[in-house]
């Protein structure tokens, strides 16, 4: 492990001049570290828990390409990891980028030890093998003052006033951040403020860890400058501007002021978006009996519009409207993909008080039903089976081929694909898959890279996910054939159940 993280950070320093080199961002990815804490509880398991950890970061590399914000949870019991990462709203997409390869690095100095929390200036990582994703205070909890410049009772008045401005703005604009500056009356000096919270918090939460803060930092508040460092949130004033320019792009103008109304005037069609009180009133206020499953990143329910349309709503997880951007930029892209293979995202609710998918709605619901169900099976001929076959990798070749975008599932199985009346089948699910540029960012490359430990391939090229993809189809596939479900993990493919059912 000690080998291997040398070795990472090797790579990692080499890309980072690089990517120093071409960037072409003005901004300031604020790199430097502020606090690292290891826990003290060593990990359970090295072999299992190195392996959790590599995924789950794995995990957050790829959402961190197109977001500020990314969790993870990846095994069971002891070994399991949550990993949280975080950049500051103020942060260009690129500079994040760069935050994130950097914090991503100081990770693995904390083995054996089984989690911890890092602090960098721009980003935000911590990871521990139980959920912490709500946790907004904790006695580990510290405040840091710039102990270089004194400053006087004007100073004083004006940091708390900023202070108090940002808990409240980071709390209406729905962003959980807020920065500001005031300018001292009475002095040249001019107090700039960040106040941001991590994105799993409930509004309470964050108001309460955002709270703390302000009151935390006041023992700052002689000195030019004060950081606040909450389980739950990070603050900081100063008197010198270390706030990135606020860009001037209209992707980023919700930054700092986001509107979900003026958001949802971006769709490309506005009757994509469905109102909220519509969608309740199709599921009978999320009536358990309209409950079609639940589903990685969501609960699924039966709808019925009402001029008689059935719908499948989907209902997020993560519910916050921090990634409504991400969000909508997603609704818009999906809703452009068609194909006979593919279940037709209809639209969403994005700015009622959670993130909804609407999908078309398939009756003869999921290929797992059938396949590993005797009776049900027999309705399944081999000439039906190999239609099936035939229109998943239709659908997929559709999703990777692409020449605009390249869409990666990420979760093919039997359970995601389901069955028009006529037995046609349809990929379901790729709702929050990610979509790649076929020509990557040099950007893009570089964190590809971080990932040094990582297999070849994906160092070398970035697509473990697209073959992941395909190995999957491959399993299902299988599966189609025998009627045996997968059942065996991964790191036994080369030997399991499946293959050898095959193979008599
Ligand atoms: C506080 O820090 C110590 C060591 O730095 C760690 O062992 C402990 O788990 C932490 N507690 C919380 C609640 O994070
Ligand atoms: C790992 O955890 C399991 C279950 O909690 C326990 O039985 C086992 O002794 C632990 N192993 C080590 C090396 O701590
Ligand atoms: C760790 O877990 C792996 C996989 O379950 C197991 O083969 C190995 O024996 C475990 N190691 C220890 C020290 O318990
Ligand atoms: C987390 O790891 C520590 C140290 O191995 C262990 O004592 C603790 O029980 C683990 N927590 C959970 C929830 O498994
Ligand atoms: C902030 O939270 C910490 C940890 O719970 C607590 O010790 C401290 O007293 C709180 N500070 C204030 C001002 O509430
Ligand atoms: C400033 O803080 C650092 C670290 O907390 C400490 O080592 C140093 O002595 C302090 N300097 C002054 C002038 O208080
Ligand atoms: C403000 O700046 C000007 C010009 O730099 C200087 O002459 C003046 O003394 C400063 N005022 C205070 C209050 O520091
Ligand atoms: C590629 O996807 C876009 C939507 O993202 C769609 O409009 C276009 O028709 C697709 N092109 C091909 C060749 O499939
Ligand atoms: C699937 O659709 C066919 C044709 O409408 C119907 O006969 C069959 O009962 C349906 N199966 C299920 C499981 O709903
Ligand atoms: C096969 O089973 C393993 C373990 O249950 C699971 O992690 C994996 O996603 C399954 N693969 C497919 C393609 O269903
Ligand atoms: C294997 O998967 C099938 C279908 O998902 C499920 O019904 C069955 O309980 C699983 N068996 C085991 C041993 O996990
Ligand atoms: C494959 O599995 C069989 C029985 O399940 C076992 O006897 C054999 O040793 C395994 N082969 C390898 C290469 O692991």
């Amino acid at each position: 492990m000690k080998k291997k993280s040398t070795h990472t950070t090797l790579i990692f320093i080499t890309l980072i001049i690089i990517s120093l080199l071409v960037s072409k961002s003005k901004g300031d990815a604020r790199t430097e570290i502020i606090e690292m804490k290891c826990d003290e509880g060593v990990h359970n398991n090295s072999t299992l828990f190195v392996a959790n950890f590599i995924r789950a970061t794995e995990i957050t590399t790829n959402e961190m390409q197109t977001s500020h914000f990314s969790t993870a949870v990846v095994g069971t019991g002891p070994n399991t990891n949550y990993l949280l990462t975080q950049c500051y709203e103020d942060l260009s997409s690129q500079d994040c980028m760069l935050c994130y390869a950097q914090i991503r690095t100081y990770f693995p100095t904390c083995f054996p030890h089984s989690g911890g929390r890092i602090y960098l200036d721009g980003c935000f990582m911590r990871l521990q093998n139980y959920s912490f994703f709500e946790e907004y205070t904790s006695p580990n909890d510290t405040t840091i003052c710039g102990n270089t410049t004194r400053k006087g009772a004007l100073f004083q008045e004006s940091t708390s006033r900023a202070v108090a401005n940002a808990v409240t703005n980071a709390l209406s604009n729905g962003d959980y951040f807020a920065r500001g500056e005031m300018l001292v009356m009475g002095t040249n000096d001019t107090v700039y403020v960040l106040a941001e919270c991590w994105k799993t918090l409930s509004p309470s939460s964050c108001r309460a860890c955002l709270e703390n803060a302000s009151i935390s930092i006041t023992k700052c508040s002689s000195w030019s400058e004060g950081r606040v460092l909450n389980a739950g949130c990070f603050m900081r004033y100063s008197d010198t501007n270390f706030l990135n320019p606020m860009p001037a792009t209209s992707r980023a103008s919700h930054r700092g002021s986001y509107d979900a109304e003026e958001m949802a005037k971006n769709l490309k069609d506005i009757s994509l978006n469905f109102k909220y009180s519509t969608i309740e009133k199709a599921t009978g206020n999320w009536d358990e009996s309209n409950k079609l499953g639940q589903g990685g990143f969501g609960t699924v329910y039966k709808g019925v519009l009402s001029d008689g349309r059935e719908i499948a709503v989907k209902r997020l997880f993560y519910n916050n409207k921090f990634r409504a951007a991400d969000f909508y930029n997603e609704v818009n892209m999906i809703s452009s993909v068609e194909h006979k293979n593919l279940v037709r995202l209809l639209g969403c609710s994005c700015s009622g008080p959670e993130s909804i998918l609407v999908y078309e709605y398939l009756p003869n619901m999921s290929l797992d039903l059938f396949i590993f169900d005797e009776t049900k099976g027999r309705d399944l001929s081999w000439d039906k089976r190999l239609k099936i076959i035939i229109g998943i990798a239709e659908g997929l070749v559709y999703l990777h081929e692409n020449t605009t975008t390249r869409i990666i599932h990420r979760d093919i199985k039997a359970s995601n694909i389901l069955l028009d009346l006529r037995f046609r089948p349809k990929i379901a699910d790729f709702g929050l898959a990610r979509s790649f540029p076929v020509d990557k960012s040099h950007v893009s490359t570089v964190i590809a890279g971080t990932l040094g430990y990582m297999a070849p391939e994906y160092l070398a090229h970035g697509q473990l996910t697209e073959k992941a993809d395909v190995y999957s189809f491959g399993v299902l596939l299988l599966e189609v054939v025998t009627g045996v479900a997968n059942n065996t993990s991964k790191s036994t493919e080369h030997n399991d159940s499946l293959v050898s059912t095959v193979s008599t």
